[in-house]
């Protein structure tokens, strides 16, 4: 091939890639298949491998260096990355708002909402619209350069998707997803390396790794929010920048709103606060920020923060104390749990005493010793964390944690097993275990029998009223001897056992998660109840017999096989279908009655409520299929913003479009009765 075609050739390759690297990343609406998208990726590869004088920079294939560097040069930025006066409560929201219209002379102003993303601060320059630094922020003024670690972000543009010419420069935040992180940190747990301990602090290490290649593998991610610096002109209002950036290529954030009231800002402050901690990335807050960039100059900064904004901050989820203790308890499969035992403190609005350990190697991964001052997290309904420990503080004599060798439930002694990391009590009539076991068979996912209390389990337990979970059905014909325990009075114990025998109407997936077996969760004991339909069925099951059954794997058959073939659990069972626990579904929807059995559904564009993946995801949980591609086989396409050339496609084949809320509506009732006089009648 002349070089002038293989030029032509390539450039078309690398517009392609660039585009549909955009389309994946930074909008997370893929146009082709991986599969496609790697062969153009591949074409592109060999073409330049024969022609390596015309490999530049700017291709896609050049996004992870080979070689490490042996230290950063310092980065100038042109205009300085000021900080974010923060706001508190509302009180503060409020006066800084006031302040800002007493600068706008009384005149209201339109305000644009964000996130307050917590990674660290980078900028990115273009020349002409390619990459040529990508710097951290450092004091603000001079930060380091380290440009061949931000290269290897798949959501930043080494070209941007239209010309700009000159120096361009853009501000943003670089971040580990939440997902990513734990996948990284179990990898790195399973290769019995020490984890990291938490997303921000390990998205800033990967950044100013020496060698490129490392930081390639944690698959970071970036939100740009706001412009530096252009030669070029650039829109006069900050939310006109924001489009413009997407528009370039850029990944912006979906969630960032245009707002006229400080009420409505106020508005999705308290909405993000309530649901922030789903979010796939840290955020600590929301940024609010005057739309017109005539304004911002007008209000001017103070020190290093601008007037024009404010970063409102969540409650923080996170304190210092001190580890007064490490205990352990037992679980209910006889795991040893070691948990901490700390000095209460206020995180976030609830008061914290208590933090979960895991096992053994995570005390020591964390050099957890007893008298440390620690850092404790709290996110949303999970358990406490301790985060790190302050080294700092240490007096020098704080004591480091030794694991019991005998359980101190029932005296036997405790066994590790070589390949794990837990430690366990392996005598099956520990109370311990069968408190915690009873705690789980009364819980709400399982047979949901309110009014019994881990306490009232454990005196149950001790007065031998009750010696397994099936015994808690012939408490019928103790009704005198539970009158006074642990405080119950007659109404008490009446409600509880009318509870106990109500519960003997469960289906049988929440009779399979109440057994307590491990892996099977309800939505695992759903797929085997759905399946298999009555638990003999299950009994008898063969490992193959399992594993046959769609996303259930070896492990999980494993357990389940193991937990049927012990002759005491078997006998659990027994009991528990004398005691008329229903052990078999009968009426439940065959799989062909689930509400998008049989239909084919292909997702593409922005939508605002769920990710892509997650609407594909409840999509194939409701029976339904999903392919990358439109074709006439497919029912429906699910258009969210900027869908693209799939909506074209749709619209060519015949294929009917709907959006967001109609496939939320579908997934729960099934697709809507045809209206129209032509539809076929089913006599
Ligand atoms: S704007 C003056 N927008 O917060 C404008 N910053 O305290 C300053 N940050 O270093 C930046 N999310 O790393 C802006 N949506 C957002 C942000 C954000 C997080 C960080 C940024 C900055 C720090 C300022």
């Amino acid at each position: 091939m002349v070089d002038a075609s293989a030029r032509s050739k390539i450039d078309e390759l690398r517009a392609r890639i660039h585009h549909h690297n955009y389309r994946y990343h930074a909008l997370d609406a893929p146009e082709i298949s991986d599969a496609e998208f790697d062969a153009l990726f591949q074409e592109l590869r060999v073409l330049e491998e024969r022609h390596p004088d015309l490999v530049t920079p700017d291709s896609p294939t050049q996004r992870v260096g080979a070689s490490p560097v042996t230290g950063f040069e310092e980065a100038i930025h042109p205009t300085p990355m000021l900080s974010l006066a923060n706001a508190f409560d509302e009180a503060q929201f409020t006066a800084w708002y006031r302040r800002a219209l007493d600068l706008a002379e009384g005149e209201p102003f339109d305000i644009v909402c964000e996130l307050k993303f917590d990674g660290l601060a980078v900028a990115l320059t273009y020349k002409d619209g390619v990459l040529v630094r990508g710097a951290t922020r450092g004091n603000g003024s001079v930060g380091e350069d380290v440009t061949p670690n931000l290269r290897t972000i798949r959501s930043i543009p080494l070209r941007l998707l239209k010309d700009v010419p000159g120096r361009f420069e853009v501000r943003g935040e670089a971040l580990f997803p939440k997902s990513r992180f734990d996948r990284f940190n179990q990898r790195r747990a399973e290769a019995g390396l020490p984890t990291y301990a938490n997303p921000r602090n390990t998205a800033a290490g990967s950044v100013r790794q020496l060698d490129p290649r490392i930081t390639a593998e944690r698959h970071l991610d970036i939100f740009i929010y706001s412009l530096g610096y252009s030669d070029a002109p650039t829109p006069s209002a900050h939310w006109d920048t924001l489009q413009y950036l997407a528009k370039l290529g850029f990944k912006t954030n979906r969630h960032n709103r245009l707002v006229r009231r400080p009420e409505e800002a106020l508005r999705y402050y308290l909405d993000w606060r309530d649901k922030f901690e789903e979010l796939d990335y840290g955020c600590d807050g929301v940024v609010v920020k005057v739309n017109s960039f005539d304004l911002q100059r007008h209000m001017g900064d103070v020190g290093r923060e601008p007037r024009w904004a404010i970063a409102y901050k969540f409650p923080a989820t996170r304190a210092e104390t001190r580890l007064k203790d490490i205990l352990v308890n037992v679980g209910r499969t006889g795991s040893i749990n070691p948990y901490a035992v700390l000095e209460p403190v206020d995180v976030g609005g609830a008061t914290v005493s208590q933090a979960t350990l895991h096992n053994e190697d995570y005390v020591r991964s964390k050099d957890l010793r007893v008298g440390d001052w620690v850092i404790v997290e709290r996110a949303g309904e999970v358990i406490p964390q301790i985060v790190s420990v302050i080294e700092d503080r240490r007096a020098g004599d704080e004591r480091p944690f030794a694991m019991p060798t005998e359980c101190q439930s029932c005296g036997q002694p405790l066994n590790r097993r070589e390949d794990e990391a837990m430690t366990y009590c392996v005598n099956a009539a520990c109370p311990a275990q069968l408190v915690r076991l009873l705690e789980h068979f009364v819980s709400r996912g399982a047979m949901d029998i309110e009014g019994l209390g881990v306490r009232q389990a454990a005196t149950l337990l001790d007065r031998g009223l009750i010696h397994d979970v099936a015994d808690l059905y012939s408490l019928e014909d103790k009704r005198e001897e539970l009158v006074g325990i642990d405080r119950m009075g007659e109404k008490s114990v009446s409600n509880l056992l009318a509870a106990i025998a109500k519960s003997r109407e469960r289906p049988l997936a929440r009779v399979l998660t109440a057994l307590g077996i491990d892996h099977v969760g309800f939505e695992v004991a759903e797929l085997l109840a759905r399946h298999f339909r009555a638990i003999d069925a299950i009994i008898a099951a063969s490992q193959d017999d399992l594993t046959a059954v769609a996303s259930i794997g070896p492990k999980i058959a494993e357990s389940v096989s193991a937990y049927f073939a012990n002759e005491s659990n078997r006998a659990v069972v027994q009991k528990l279908r004398a005691a008329g626990v229903r052990m078999e579904d009968e009426d439940r929807p065959e799989p062909a009655q689930q509400p998008l059995a049989g239909l084919r559904f292909v997702v593409t564009g922005r939508l605002t409520q769920f990710s892509r993946a997650q609407i594909e995801s409840k999509i194939k949980d409701a029976g339904g299929a999903v392919s990358g591609s439109v074709s006439k086989r497919a029912n429906y396409l699910v258009a969210g913003e900027d869908a693209g050339s799939k909506l074209t496609d749709a619209q060519e084949l015949g294929v009917q479009v709907i959006d967001e809320d109609e496939i939320l509506y579908m997934l729960e009732r099934g697709p809507r009765e045809p209206q129209d006089a032509t539809a076929p009648t089913l006599l």
